[in-house]
């Protein structure tokens, strides 16, 4: 049976019980595997305690606020009676509490001694996971063990509340261990089977169950000191992967309740182990970035899933109800490169989901009177436009949200997932059937989108940027630079493409109606468009007429508990250069070739005493953009910045989720910004700044079918990189002269990367 992981750098600890932070823990410890998440609430239910379950790709209709991720019954919610007297943390003496959320394993731990109020002590240790090998499959272990008495203890454990309270759905069915369940207005049907198994087997036990199938009894007479464990298997279906939810899953309880728990739990293992060879990054000398670190990637693991390209992670994963189990640029901006890079399939199957939404896309590009792909800014699980077009805000107001009609770089952003990706993996066949036409319909849309006026350039007029503080602006700077990247590169897509593969061309220019001059009125457009770059200063205006806007001290306001927004209003912040979030400064995060680093380093220095970091994906993009700019000081302080928002709460919303997008922004500040890496056409570019107290850093990473590791040290300054797996590639540091290296060779550069060595791997 698993025991949790031993060392605690891989655990993250709540002792105690605090019912303020009660929800905020729930996010925090939520376990899941992309196809299903469960917040990590307290099983036996509290007042403050919210459980609640989600599936992937299941929402609800909830009126005119559009759709919802529906939330579905706790499976794992189970109590206890000893001789009649429930435990509970409100009930005799706390004597213990301690929960464990074990980032290595994937599995969550508590372990809990109450004393009653007739002072019986009962122990209680349990733990459950969402199983990686098994997407279908929830375990959970109890342990009660009889501390000071002999007596009754009775369990009674519960598939879901008696009137669904709290959930979105309703009971179809409920046979002996098993429910199925159905989403009001959708033609969804829901199904779990659990199946229970006592042990000892020297402690008989009297098991009952429920008139109505959904609840069974187990109750045991113990002696004094006895332990008595119940494990449980659950199992899940729904009616968008199987015909038939209810039978599928009971059977698969049946199937695999031959395997054993001990070895269903031992797959379990095996998967995650798996995963984090393939993903860990490794710091030496800094405890709190390591284990920041490694709470991004156990979360980045558990929000996605490989095998379904009909779902994409929201912006808080699988861990909470804030922004409704939305998708947004999160997925492919913030969180992406991380699976691109350490799991490339779940990478193909997240841009598939976005090509399976492209009729959404399409349709929304219609409705605005344009052609082309105009990506919802929320997409849910249509692909239709679902955010919300208003909002009650905490005094009552209602403001109207216009980000779903102005926010259209999420257009651009897709497209420069689907380019990434195609670079990364070197994945044609998904190019052919679905990212040429992700590429072509989103530059088509842009195509119709710029308007050509009088000064002889092409305007974007009235848009809204990712700085939400300014809406309606023209020629927002990040969104024509993505535009531009997003026409050239479906030009280049399509001369790439003919000329690697003759074959499949006309096939796929008959699919994607591309008609012979498109591309080069792409390019065409992409010249023509202003990106408000100033040769003189070289900033780039945030949008036109920013630079007349008024000077507010934002940086002594970053301090204040009320946001910045909030304290000036809607229209001192409009008139104000305040702004949200990395803007600009993300440009330079996702197209740093472009430019040269003096651009770079101007922006950043104008741009962040402006920020307000009112969006938890901006400090991670100024700890990039810092590291690549050598400023090791500045980038550690926006480091520990984005690190804390989920495990310090330092935005105090954590309650609804944890920030998937910062999560991935936070790897992508490890890996891109203090590694520096780069990739390029035939390999990849290091340029390291280990930050202050970093003595070594280490990462594996997948490139176009080969399996490398990196592994940096700060001083003596040395780069060493393992090519386990694949043909050639070359390996530079920035500036300096690159090297080859093929799978078993090890390449190694010392003090400013001017020579490298190679050996056989083993030499
Ligand atoms: C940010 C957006 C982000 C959304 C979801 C907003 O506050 O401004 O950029 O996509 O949150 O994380």
């Amino acid at each position: 049976m698993p025991s949790p992981t031993a060392d605690p750098s891989w655990l993250s600890v709540e002792d105690g019980a605090n019912p303020a932070r009660e929800r905020e823990i729930e996010s925090l410890f939520a376990i899941g595997n992309g196809y299903f998440g469960m917040r990590a609430s307290l099983v036996e239910g509290a007042r403050f305690s919210h459980p609640s379950t989600f599936v992937a790709g299941i929402f609800v209709a909830d009126g005119v606020m559009g759709p919802r991720r529906a939330v579905l019954p706790d499976w794992s919610h189970f109590e206890v009676e000893v001789e009649q007297e429930r435990l509970s943390l409100g009930v005799g003496r706390v004597l213990a509490h301690r929960r464990q959320l074990d980032l290595r394993q994937g599995i969550l731990w508590r372990e809990w001694r109450q004393q009653d109020p007739s002072g019986r002590i009962t122990r209680l240790t349990y733990f459950q996971l969402a199983s990686l090998a098994d997407r279908h499959v929830l375990l959970q272990s109890v342990a009660i063990t009889a501390e000071n008495y002999a007596g009754r203890i009775r369990f009674t454990g519960r598939l879901c509340p008696s009137d669904m309270a709290g959930t979105d759905v309703e009971q179809i069915d409920a046979v002996s261990g098993s429910l199925l369940m159905s989403v009001p207005g959708k033609d969804i049907g829901i199904a779990t089977a659990s199946e229970l198994q006592s042990l000892p087997a020297s402690v008989p036990p009297r098991h009952e169950s429920g008139p109505d199938g959904r609840e069974e009894q187990w109750s045991w007479e113990v002696t004094l000191g006895q332990t008595v464990r119940l494990n449980r298997i659950f199992t899940i279906f729904t009616s968008r992967d199987v015909a038939s939810p209810a039978t599928t899953a009971r059977d698969h309880v049946a199937s695999i309740r031959a395997h054993g728990f001990r070895a269903l739990a031992a797959a379990h293992l095996e998967a995650w182990r798996r995963r984090w060879e393939e993903a860990e990054v490794r710091i030496m000398g800094d405890d709190v970035a390591q284990r920041a670190l490694r709470f991004a990637t156990y979360h980045l693991i558990a929000a996605a899933n490989s095998a379904d390209e009909h779902v994409s992670v929201g912006a808080r994963g699988l861990t909470g109800e804030a922004y409704r189990g939305h998708v947004f640029w999160d997925t492919e901006v913030y969180m992406l490169p991380f699976y691109l890079l350490t799991a490339p399939p779940t990478a193909r199957a997240l841009l598939m989901y976005r090509y399976h939404t492209l009729g959404g896309a399409r349709r929304k590009a219609r409705e605005q009177g344009f052609d082309g792909a105009l990506y919802a800014w929320e997409s849910a699980d249509t692909g239709n436009e679902a955010t919300p077009r208003r909002a009650v805000l905490p005094d009552g107001r209602i403001v109207t949200i216009l980000t779903g009609e102005q926010e259209h770089h999420i257009s651009a952003d897709v497209a420069y997932a689907v380019w990434q990706y195609w670079r990364a993996s070197g994945d044609d066949t998904f190019m052919l059937e679905a990212g040429a036409e992700i590429l072509v319909e989103t530059a088509r849309f842009w195509a119709s989108r710029a308007q050509a006026e009088p000064d002889g350039r092409a305007h974007i007029r009235q848009v809204i940027g990712p700085d939400e503080y300014h809406e309606t602006v023209d020629d927002n700077a990040f969104t024509n630079a993505m535009a531009i990247f997003n026409l050239e590169t479906a030009a280049d897509a399509m001369e790439i493409l003919q000329r690697k593969r003759v074959a499949d061309w006309p096939r796929l220019c008959t699919h994607i109606h591309l008609a012979r001059e498109e591309p080069a009125r792409w390019r065409a457009l992409a010249g023509a468009l202003v990106t408000g770059f100033d040769p003189a200063t070289k900033l780039f205006e945030q949008f036109a007429g920013y630079h007349q806007l008024d000077e507010v001290d934002v940086v002594t306001q970053r301090g204040c508990a009320t946001p910045i927004d909030t304290c000036l209003g809607p229209e001192r912040i409009r008139r104000s250069k305040a702004i949200k979030q990395a803007d600009v400064v993300a440009l330079s995060a996702l197209l740093w070739e472009k430019w040269p680093t003096a651009v770079h380093e101007a922006n950043f220095r104008y741009y962040e005493p402006r920020t307000a970091h009112g969006s938890s994906l901006s400090p991670a993009f100024y700890a990039l953009v810092a590291a690549r700019l050598g400023d090791r000081a500045l980038a550690l302080a926006y480091f520990r910045q984005a690190a804390e928002i989920d495990l310090a709460n330092n935005m105090g919303n954590a309650a609804g989720g944890v920030h998937m997008g910062a999560l991935g922004a936070l790897w992508q500040a490890a890996v891109f910004g203090v590694a520096g890496l780069r990739m390029c056409e035939n390999g990849i570019v290091l340029d390291p700044h280990l930050l202050p107290g970093w003595a070594e850093m280490a990462f594996p990473l997948q490139w176009r079918g080969r399996l490398l590791h990196v592994h940096l040290n700060a001083d003596p300054r040395r780069i060493e990189v393992i090519v386990e797996k694949g043909d050639e590639l070359t390996v530079a540091v920035l500036e300096g002269p690159a090297c080859s290296a093929r799978g078993g060779q090890r390449v190694v550069s010392r003090g400013n990367g001017s020579g490298w060595a190679n050996w056989e791997v083993g030499q």
